[in-house]
């Protein structure tokens, strides 16, 4: 079905492609649960302390303003992470933003978190109808000061807390200038002891816990990692979400070496797997790790849970495969955790 429409999509601009599907999504909604979310298999998982149907998720800034929850809900995934939400709206970069670059089955986007405002997302979510697992992604506004960037994240929490099933600190993003400065052992210090403070206030208050994931790039090295690793067992951060788009360009005609942006897609698999299994090694099964970035088939989500992760999420296959690919996802890790279950029977034997 989407093999037939991808080409007229191809066709557009593809920023105007974007906002045409999710409007066209929203009014299909229950057609596309018939045709698509009816249809995926049961796997139920446990992150977070959250319990998902199965564990292939929507990553953050397809429905930056959690907008369109419902119609992308409907698509089957086992849970949906809305945002970068930003306290105060903004309109983002200048157009154009958005890149396909369909040879290298990857994106390149330089929104800017572009979005709403923290307070018009929170509304959205207490309209939308969908009942399953929502994260919320929060950032800082563009004109936010770095030694007020701290602010920005526990507003924005604070806005979204009674509508989000977990809260994402994203500090990965390349499109933000400085934002990834965040991801340094001192300033991630600062900002995790702010968010969780702010987080605990909130738990009391509501006598209800939201669990905070951390999101972080694939550009990292290993003394990066390293450092963040210390910070999450430090800070008790409940998750980790590996990895946001890169910034290197290796993987891209010379033509596109200049573009600024993320990379995301088919040139951000390895890094984003590399990130994953550095953190595994360290963290082992203490802090669960969400691996996103590059999944374009069912093999490519049960890599990420080989490397370590425990769920996936995944944006730009959704923009090259369609909806069939959240099946495709999920029967396969499905599969392999059939097969594993199977071999740890015949070592019990
Ligand atoms: C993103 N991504 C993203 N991530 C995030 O934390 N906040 C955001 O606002 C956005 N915005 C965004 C826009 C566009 C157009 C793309 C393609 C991606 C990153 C995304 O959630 C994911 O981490 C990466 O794209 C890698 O996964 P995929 O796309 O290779 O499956």
């Amino acid at each position: 079905m989407y093999s037939l429409i991808r080409p007229a999509l191809f066709r557009l601009e593809p920023e105007r492609a974007h906002a045409l599907t999710l409007d066209w999504l929203s009014r299909m909604a229950p057609a596309a649960n018939r045709l698509y979310g009816a249809r995926i298999p049961s796997l139920p998982t446990t992150v977070m302390g959250l319990t998902l149907p199965n564990p292939v998720g929507l990553a953050a800034g397809l429905d930056k303003d959690a907008a369109h929850i419902d119609g992308l809900g409907a698509l089957g995934f086992g849970f949906v992470e809305v945002g970068t939400v930003t306290p105060e709206p903004q309109p983002g970069n200048d157009r154009p933003r958005l890149f396909r670059l369909p040879e290298q089955r990857a994106l390149l986007n330089r929104f800017g978190f572009n979005n709403a405002g923290a307070e018009a997302l929170a509304a959205n979510l207490a309209r939308a109808r969908f009942g399953g697992i929502v994260g919320v992604n929060i950032g800082k506004n563009k004109a936010t000061p770095a030694e007020r960037a701290v602010a920005d994240y526990t507003s924005a929490l604070a806005a979204v807390y009674d509508r989000a099933h977990y809260v994402t600190l994203n500090v990965s993003s390349p499109n933000t200038a400085g934002l990834r400065d965040w991801q340094g052992a001192d300033a991630l210090d600062g900002l995790l002891t702010a968010v969780v403070a702010e987080r605990n206030r909130w738990a009391d208050m509501r006598g209800r816990y939201v669990p905070l994931a951390l999101k972080i790039a694939p550009d990292l090295d290993e003394a990066g990692v390293d450092a963040i690793v210390a910070r999450l067992r430090h800070h008790r951060i409940d998750g980790v979400i590996a990895t946001n788009t890169t910034t290197a360009r290796d993987a891209l005609p010379p033509a596109w070496r200049e573009q600024a942006g993320g990379v995301s897609g088919r040139p951000v698999r390895a890094a984003s797997n590399r990130v994953i299994a550095a953190l595994k090694a360290r963290l082992g099964d203490d802090i669960p790790i969400i691996g996103v970035g590059g999944i374009m088939s069912g093999a490519d989500a049960a890599a990420k849970i080989a490397a370590g992760a425990c769920a996936v999420q995944l944006y730009t296959g959704l923009i090259y495969r369609g909806p069939a690919l959240v099946r495709e996802a999920v029967s396969a890790l499905r599969a392999q955790r059939d097969s594993a279950l199977a071999a740890s029977q015949n070592a019990d034997r």
